[in-house]
């Protein structure tokens, strides 16, 4: 598993990526004279994004950079396996250097999160050798100058104030990327390229008739399934279409705040639409010379809860999050007890949310998940420790931190592993059963659930060797008293995971 880069809680970093032209501070030395050389844009050298065949899931559009890069070797990729381990040869033509972006405010919760992210940057940056297309980073902040200025590269501006943002903080990042690209420091550090790359998010797709409808309204002279359910965050995007889009971005996220409709429909989604519907607008307007067309491309980043999502190393349809995602982004928390069944809509004993850490950065070796977790939530933390573990070597972490990960030393899987007594125990670690006559077999789960081959239902241990069982299809609820005999077992193995069973 390779992940690129830690993560970013969806509100309220944006990540832009950008090409590049001039080697930054964070360059290495070497890299600067390569960057140079390559410094004319590549991207002319590909003809314009064309239509994909597949649509995507939401059945909008989707445009490629090069014909072939929904295949497993894209033309525009073909220059890595060129790459000399030999420094003194030149990078190969056609490598496409970009720059980061990270919007943030000088919250001591957005700090804590920015030190982790930028860790794993500079981690990720080494792993990509010299040739590596990760060169510049920039962490435009909203707001006063801070300490984390000498230890992070940082262009801060003016934070946006209430008569802006309206209570919506997140409406800083169109404000600061607008301030942003009339600056010095924009045209010094940043240059072109060519197809943006974003991700999609089914809360942003323009087919959901509310949303939709109303995104239609400022859209006038476009039809609002051309708009790309995508938000700008994250997004890989040529410099000059940046610059285009910008204005249109902080100007419709301004209006529609002001939009009773809009601001109620939006919600804390309401600068992601403000982006969609300014991209979409920039095919319509006389003036804009430039389009712009979003390659969606799923693999740029996992956003796992711990309900959802948690595979990283394997991948269930073409839609379903990626193999190897090059982003973990942390907006949902992640939930268990202590047997590793996954708490949904509330805490699990075991817990790694940032909103955990809003008053108090998070402290150094924070607690294991659960051995039955799965691998997302196993994954973070450990990019998490690694992080917080090194950046306290160096000094840079904080005296006074939060909580750790796990609440308490018991929860009620192990109170109901109790209760369960060795009956229940048996049952649920036996594997299938027969029950009397029946001829499929029944699975019991831990926390009283049944398997039937007629679908779910519960069970429990009534007392002695006596199990009361319910399956929900039966027709009158019907209810079985079943003296427990060990009539047959068949262990298949059902959905057991490395000796975890649920
Ligand atoms: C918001 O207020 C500031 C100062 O109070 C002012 O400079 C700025 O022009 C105002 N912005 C808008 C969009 O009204
Ligand atoms: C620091 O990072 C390295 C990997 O780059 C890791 O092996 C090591 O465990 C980390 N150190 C601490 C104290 O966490």
């Amino acid at each position: 598993m390779r992940l690129r880069v830690a993560a970013a809680g969806l509100v309220p970093f944006l990540l832009v990526a950008l090409y590049w032209q001039h080697a930054s501070s964070s360059a290495a030395g070497s890299d600067r004279a390569l960057v140079r050389q390559q410094a004319r844009d590549v991207a002319l050298d590909w003809g314009p994004p064309t239509l994909s065949s597949k649509r995507i899931i939401d059945g909008s559009p989707n445009y490629l950079p090069v014909p072939n890069a929904e295949g497993p070797a894209p033309d525009d990729m073909a220059w890595r396996k060129e790459v000399s381990s030999d420094p003194s040869v030149p990078c190969p033509a056609g490598r496409r250097p970009y720059h980061t972006i990270l919007t943030a405010q000088g919250s001591l919760y957005q700090q804590w999160q920015t030190k982790i992210f930028y860790y794993h940057f500079r981690k990720q940056q080494a792993a990509g050798g010299r040739c590596t297309e990760m060169t510049g980073f920039t962490r435009l902040l909203a707001g006063k100058p801070d300490e984390l200025m000498p230890t992070i590269p940082t262009v801060a501006v003016p934070e946006a104030g209430h008569n802006v943002t309206r209570g919506f903080p997140v409406i800083n990042r169109p404000w600061s990327m607008l301030l942003f690209i009339d600056m010095k420091e924009f045209r010094e550090r940043i240059v072109e390229r060519y197809l943006a790359v974003g991700y999609f998010f089914p809360y942003m797709s323009p087919k959901d008739p509310k949303s939709g409808g109303i995104a239609q309204k400022w859209l006038p002279d476009t039809k609002v399934a051309d708009m790309p359910p995508v938000g700008p965050s994250p997004i890989l995007i040529h410099v000059d279409l940046l610059r285009a889009v910008t204005p249109l971005w902080y100007e419709l996220s301004w209006k529609l705040k002001r939009d009773p409709e809009a601001n109620a429909a939006y919600g804390w989604m309401l600068e992601m639409w403000g982006y969609s519907i300014a991209a979409a607008r920039l095919e319509s307007l006389p003036f804009a010379r430039l389009k712009i067309k979003h390659f969606v491309w799923q693999r740029i980043q996992i956003e796992p809860s711990a309900a959802w999502h948690q595979t990283l190393s394997e991948r269930d349809g073409d839609w379903a999050p990626a193999v190897d995602p090059f982003i973990y982004h942390y907006t949902f928390g992640v939930e268990y007890l202590l047997d590793g069944s996954p708490v949904v809509g509330g805490k699990g004993t075991w817990s790694l949310d940032k909103r955990n850490y809003f008053g108090a950065a998070p402290p150094p070796d924070l607690k294991a998940p659960p051995e039955c977790a799965q691998e997302a939530g196993r994954v973070w933390w450990g990019m998490f420790n690694e992080a917080i573990g090194n950046l306290t070597k160096e000094g840079q972490w904080y005296g006074r931190t939060g909580q750790s990960t796990r609440s308490r030393t018991s929860d009620e899987s192990t109170e109901l592993e109790a209760a369960m007594g060795a009956l229940g125990k048996e049952l649920v670690d036996g594997g299938q059963w027969l029950i009397g006559n029946e001829k499929a077999p029944l699975q019991f789960f831990r926390r009283g659930k049944l398997w039937t081959k007629w679908g779910g239902g519960t069970w429990r241990v009534t007392g002695g060797t006596k199990v009361h069982v319910a399956r929900q299809r039966d027709k009158h609820a019907m209810k079985l008293w079943v003296p427990m005999r060990h009539v047959s077992m068949e262990y298949t193995g059902w959905r057991d995971s490395g000796g975890c069973k649920l």
